[in-house]
């Protein structure tokens, strides 16, 4: 009773029914032990052993561990700097004869407007579209959530993100054979839930009841944590809108992110360690972390998959910060930080 039961089967439901797409079907949910479970599920379950995926280089490195693992080999794509996502141009500029899949990351919660036309290139190119959601509860882009775009979804519960059950992940899908699969990847790769009758190379991926329901309890809240969310992201464009060389994220017609960053690009040049370091010695303004500060062509792990230069990902991973956002946050907590980055903004960008 205490893993995959009633709390776990009413958690994947009511999430599945929050990410439901106008016009559309409820998608199938199946929880998972956490969002990197919940990717390398997806691409087993799609099967890229031996392919190639397309994997923004900036993004976290579960999204391309869970492709390794799943027997495929990242290759590390260029990014939008109005977006930090894939492009159809930088997606198609990584495409190989072996490609099977791309994945599309919704960095700090926003959608690419371009997610449709991705989905269409995908499509042209027979290669699956997976989405790395792991930042994009209740997200969307012209109505249609987050979830709704690829093959399937995958997000992500950990303790930061603006749903959570502490760990768990949620895999959400339109097939009902890919979500079969998941299910049976994630118990093991059993058969059937009370047998031990192995038919995948599954693992224990299963998420508990206590998790199942903490997440449950927290998703009530998610449409108040987004428009709070939203409502200090309104904050921080008014306050930072006459600082010149210092740009918000801009959000496109259309998409409706939920803020899980608030990401803002300094100016070349300005030395970000020390604008951090000065906003939390000078006023104890802490910023979030950044997604990401060094992109994965960059990692030593990923040596091996490193491929041509990625400027537009170089520079926006050089350069961005991520202030502080969080679902009680007062005004004049907002309005506290805002004094910070300018009277630190100020003196830097005069350097
Ligand atoms: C973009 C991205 N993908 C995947 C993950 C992995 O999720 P989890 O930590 O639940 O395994 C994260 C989590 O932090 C993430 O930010």
């Amino acid at each position: 009773m205490l893993t995959l039961g009633t709390y776990t089967r009413e958690f994947e439901a009511a999430f599945a029914a929050a990410h439901a797409a106008p016009d559309a079907e409820v998608p199938h949910s199946v929880a998972v032990s956490s969002g990197t479970a919940a990717l390398e599920i997806v691409l087993r379950a799609i099967d890229v052993s031996g392919k190639d995926v397309i994997i923004p280089t900036n993004t976290f490195f579960a999204t391309a561990e869970a492709a390794v693992r799943a027997g495929g080999r990242p290759v590390f794509a260029d990014v939008d700097a109005q977006t930090f996502a894939l492009s159809p141009a930088t997606l198609e500029a990584a495409l190989t004869p072996n490609t099977a899949a791309a994945v599309l990351v919704h960095v700090g919660g926003l959608i690419s407007p371009a997610a449709e036309e991705l989905r269409k290139v995908c499509e042209q190119h027979q290669i699956t579209l997976v989405e790395d959601a792991a930042h994009a509860h209740g997200s969307s882009v012209d109505g249609k959530p987050a979830g709704s775009f690829g093959a399937a979804a995958a997000f992500s519960f950990y303790p930061t993100k603006v749903v959570t059950s502490g760990e768990g992940g949620m895999i959400l899908t339109s097939s009902a054979d890919l979500a079969d699969d998941a299910r049976v990847y994630r118990d093991q790769g059993k058969g059937s839930f009370t047998a031990n009758h192995h038919v995948r190379h599954g693992y224990a991926w299963r998420m508990s009841e206590l998790h199942a329901v903490t997440g449950l309890v927290h998703l009530r809240r998610m449409r108040e944590s987004i428009e709070h969310r939203r409502s200090v992201a309104a904050r921080y464009d008014k306050g930072l809108a006459d600082l010149a060389g210092l740009d918000a994220l801009a959000e496109p017609a259309g998409c409706l992110s939920n803020f899980y960053k608030y990401i803002a690009l300094l100016p070349p040049g300005v030395d970000r360690a020390r604008f951090k370091r000065e906003l939390a010695d000078g006023y104890a303004v802490r910023l979030a972390g950044e997604v990401y500060d060094l992109p994965l062509h960059r990692q030593p792990v990923f040596a091996e998959y490193a491929g041509p230069a990625l400027p537009v990902a170089d520079d926006i991973c050089e350069r961005h910060i991520c202030l502080p956002v969080h679902s009680d946050m007062r005004e004049d907590e907002v309005d506290e930080v805002l004094g910070a980055v300018r009277a630190v903004y100020g003196a830097l960008a005069a350097v």
